[in-house]
């Protein structure tokens, strides 16, 4: 089923014709980039296809400037959706470079190039600017201190973004997880399934957020007027606070699964790139604005899991 579906929307990859989408597009078109990723699968369920570019590589390689000023020459873009991301947070710490390209660079370009064009720009950032010391969730001022270099590209890239677009949008959220790609909820479904018991990391708080919510509040920022006051930067995450012992524990017990989830700390499960202990992000910004209520991280992954477990 899945192998099927991602078939399916392999045959989206194409660009349509510029020609032929303008006469549909009179309000401009939206530039999703990232788009067979997490997030970028579930915006394909929400934007139409004929008002929206839905790219990833190799059709358009964010790091590349000039592929991106052509795009937006060809296209009448009102706004960009950049889902691309570098999210090997292991693999960065030893692949900084790259992750810069992806991080940094792109998002710049994408910036200027809406800049350039009148287009907002929206983009997608991380808990993982943050170092995880606070006591309380991290609000949109907070200021940023990375632990690992995923974390420092990320916060790089925020303020390349808001400083290259005067019309830009930071959105931060955490613990992505979906039916796609890997993550995760995925992780813990395969070895459930393998294993009668499995040791998880008890002492990182956070709040984890289910792509296709995440992709449903994004709609906001495309639907509704902005003002000056409206850019900058914005958290969004399920409502709730756990433990990624706590998500495995929930993804065993919503999986009929009998593994034992057993509580371990950090230190006991060593990583290359550091992890903040609490990364919970204060939504209220986008949830006043907008008034946009916010589900519970129980309730959501309740729902992933049902699609995730009738697509086996
Ligand atoms: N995943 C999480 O837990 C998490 C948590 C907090 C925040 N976020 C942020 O949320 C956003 C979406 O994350 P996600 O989980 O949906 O990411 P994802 O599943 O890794 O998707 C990212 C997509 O970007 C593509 N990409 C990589 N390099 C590119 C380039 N140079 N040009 C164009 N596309 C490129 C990737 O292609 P390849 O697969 O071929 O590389 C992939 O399809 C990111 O900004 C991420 O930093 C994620």
């Amino acid at each position: 089923m899945l192998n099927l579906i991602l078939s399916t929307m392999t045959q989206d990859r194409r660009l349509p014709d510029p020609g032929r989408n303008k006469p549909f597009s009179s309000g401009g078109m939206v530039l999703v980039t990232g788009a067979n990723g997490q997030l970028g699968l579930e915006l394909r369920r929400l934007l139409s296809p004929q008002t929206t570019l839905f790219t990833d590589l190799p059709e358009l390689d964010i790091t590349s400037a000039k592929a991106v000023r052509v795009l937006f020459e060809e296209y009448p873009i009102r706004a960009c959706i950049n889902a691309a991301a570098y999210t090997a947070v292991d693999k960065a710490e030893t692949e900084s470079d790259l992750a810069t390209r992806i991080n940094v660079e792109g998002p710049q370009y994408l910036a200027e190039a809406c800049e350039a064009f009148g287009a907002l720009m929206l983009h997608i950032s991380t808990d993982f600017v943050f170092d995880g010391k606070a006591n309380k969730p991290y609000g949109t001022n907070s200021p940023v201190s990375p632990l690992s270099v995923y974390g420092q590209t990320k916060a790089e890239g925020e303020s390349r973004v808001l400083h290259a677009c005067s019309r830009a949008i930071v959105v931060r959220t955490s613990w992505l997880y979906s039916q796609w790609g890997s993550n995760f909820v995925k992780t813990m479904l395969r070895l459930g399934a393998e294993r009668p018991a499995l040791g998880v990391v008890s002492d990182q708080h956070g709040s984890p957020t289910w792509a296709r919510d995440l992709a449903g509040a994004l709609m906001v920022f495309l639907e509704q007027e902005l003002t000056g006051e409206d850019f900058g930067i914005y958290h969004y995450a399920n409502a709730g606070t756990t433990t990624w012992h706590g998500l495995a524990s929930a993804v065993m017990a919503g999986a009929g699964l009998p593994c034992v989830v057993n509580p371990i700390q950090t230190a006991e499960y060593p990583t290359p790139a550091r992890r903040p202990a609490w990364s919970v992000l204060d939504t209220s910004r986008i949830q006043e604005r907008f008034g946009l209520p916010i589900p519970r991280w129980e309730d959501s992954l309740k729902e992933c899991l049902t699609l995730l477990l009738n697509s086996e």
